[in-house]
């Protein structure tokens, strides 16, 4: 049986004949696939206890080579001849094929140390034939409602890794908290990395953990995050929120604010859930400031690192207008700009950024909202309020990520019923997830093509620690990735009895990876959280 997750566009050959791994069996690295002979080494080799040696001519060996024959990011997996063959169209195929390799190894290759010395390890005998379905495959982790230490955030780059996601999506600052060290800026650690207490519950809870919550990455942490990330060929694509989304950085600094309509010295980082009337002044001062941001931002995360790295998100979501209506400073700058309106004027804040990080050499990506007033050129969208937002774009020729709150937001309650800790939203199971289509219907095969991809987002509001974070991200996740990676029909004709089946493997590489997943059954005692109130929504917008 081959229960590989996200399904394989074709497996051949007789998986119920095997072939066996043991301690003789060689690795030969052919150029292009060190990354991948260094990571099977250091986490199959880990798991398994097999040591892997380099050696190009014994038969019992695996070899990782380069066929450009093959799409950049397909592979071919042999195990039915040997030598066994990993083959990539390019090093990010030969490594996806790996992490085939693994899947067939069994639940116990997810693990970091073997059970037992004298297992052996059989894999189906098998020729898989595999490439995505779409280029990118992304995962949002929102960091700033809660702070995740850097252990946890190589942790799920690792879990994207197995899961063949591509871009991590990484959520750095907002109202709640800032987690990026920018060296000229030093109170944007020292002030805005943190809060006295944190609202538990959703903002209707009358709960406060009554502690300091916060935490930031050094510019050090940063480095090795992209590097670890770029070494599994994931673009982590850092977002910087502006102009809303950015109490922190002003109670950091009050210049910031609009401090013609409120005393800006008096903000602190937000405690509560929900969007901050606190927005960035449309000043010459805050377009500095944040171009100073976007210079370290930009040695931190090079374009080069991986596919889609050369992507910056600016946000430019949920951002309040009512302290520009009320500020003279605001209202200067709309007249002297001639512009309609505080729309206009949020769409030229974001295209002073898109003109500014093309000049450079990058891409600017916002959330749907940076349509509004009229779409920065060259700009990406992540559309979450629904598919329209990204349909609009992909008509006017923009490229699109496909990520709409009604289907992929997993902070969304996955359950009915009074089990689902602090339940948020719309109910979204398993099932609803699997039977997203991220393109929707009626865009022309040549604005289809501007979509991208799909990405998962994961708010944190009411996920206090890693263990809340697994448990509202998987099993989803799971779905999310057969979504995003394999060629699936339309989404009614879409097998979940079969993908439920797989699942049954899969969840025991999650028991063995340590992911604190929400078991089919529903929450185990204590991933409850009784009487902690969240922010139901009955019903849900239908599919496209
Ligand atoms: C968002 O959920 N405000 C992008």
């Amino acid at each position: 049986m081959v229960d590989v997750i996200p399904a394989p566009a074709s497996v051949a050959g007789n998986p119920s004949g095997s072939v066996r791994l043991d301690a003789g069996t060689a690795l030969q690295t052919l150029p292009g696939t060190e990354g991948t002979a260094r990571w099977l080494r250091a986490a199959v080799g880990a798991a398994t206890g097999l040591p892997l040696p380099e050696d190009s001519a014994r038969p019992n060996r695996i070899v990782l080579g380069i066929d450009p024959g093959l799409p950049p990011e397909g592979y071919r997996l042999v195990t039915d001849a040997r030598p066994l063959r990993v083959e990539g169209g390019g090093p990010a195929g030969v490594f996806w094929g790996a992490q085939t390799l693994r899947q067939l190894l069994g639940a116990d290759a997810f693990r970091r140390a073997p059970l037992r010395r004298d297992r052996v390890w059989d894999v189906p005998a098998v020729t898989v034939e595999d490439s995505p379905r779409f280029r990118w495959r992304g995962l949002l982790l929102d960091v700033a409602r809660h702070f995740m230490p850097k252990e946890g955030v190589l942790r799920y780059l690792d879990l994207m890794a197995a899961h063949k996601l591509n871009v991590f999506h990484f959520h750095l600052t907002d109202d709640q908290g800032w987690r990026i060290e920018i060296k000229r800026y030093p109170r944007l650690t020292e002030t805005a990395s943190w809060r006295a207490r944190s609202k538990f519950g959703h903002r209707a809870s009358p709960l406060w953990e009554e502690k300091p919550h916060g935490g930031y990455y050094t510019q050090d942490d940063i480095r090795e995050i992209v590097a670890y990330a770029a070494e599994r060929h994931i673009a982590v694509v850092p977002e910087i929120d502006v102009p809303g989304h950015s109490q922190a950085a002003i109670a950091a600094y009050p210049e910031l604010g609009n401090t013609d309509v409120i005393d800006t010295t008096a903000l602190t980082v937000m405690d509560n859930w929900g969007i901050s009337s606190n927005v960035l002044a449309p000043t010459d001062n805050t377009l500095r400031f944040y171009e100073g941001v976007l210079e370290e931002v930009l040695e931190l995360f090079p374009a080069g690192a991986a596919q889609f790295s050369p992507f910056v998100h600016i946000g430019g979501d949920e951002c309040r207008k009512e302290q520009w209506t009320g500020s003279v400073t605001a209202k200067n700058r709309i007249a002297d700009l001639g512009l309609a309106d505080e729309d206009a004027l949020q769409s030229w804040f974001i295209g002073h950024f898109d003109a500014w990080l093309s000049a450079r050499g990058r891409r600017l990506i916002g959330w749907d909202e940076i349509l509004e007033g009229g779409l920065a050129e060259g700009a990406a969208v992540s559309s979450w309020r629904g598919f329209g937002g990204g349909i609009a774009a992909a008509r006017a020729g923009h490229d699109v990520v496909m990520c709409p709150e009604q289907y992929v937001y997993l902070d969304h309650r996955q359950a009915p019923g009074e089990d689902e800790p602090v339940p948020i939203g719309f109910v979204r199971t398993l099932e609803d997830v699997y039977r997203f289509e991220p393109v929707p219907d009626g865009l022309t095969e040549a604005e289809a093509r501007h979509v991208l991809g799909t990405q998962a987002n994961v708010w944190t509001e009411v996920m206090e620690d890693t263990a809340r974070v697994d448990y509202q991200t998987f099993p989803r996740l799971a779905a999310f990735a057969e979504v995003a990676w394999s060629s699936l029909p339309t989404p009614g004709e879409r097998d979940f009895t079969g993908f439920e089946r797989r699942m049954a493997a899969h969840y025991a590489r999650l028991d063995a990876l340590g992911v604190a997943y929400r078991p089919p059954a529903g929450p185990r005692p204590w991933q409850k959280r009784p009487g902690v109130l969240g922010r139901p929504i009955e019903g849900a917008p239908p599919n496209r």
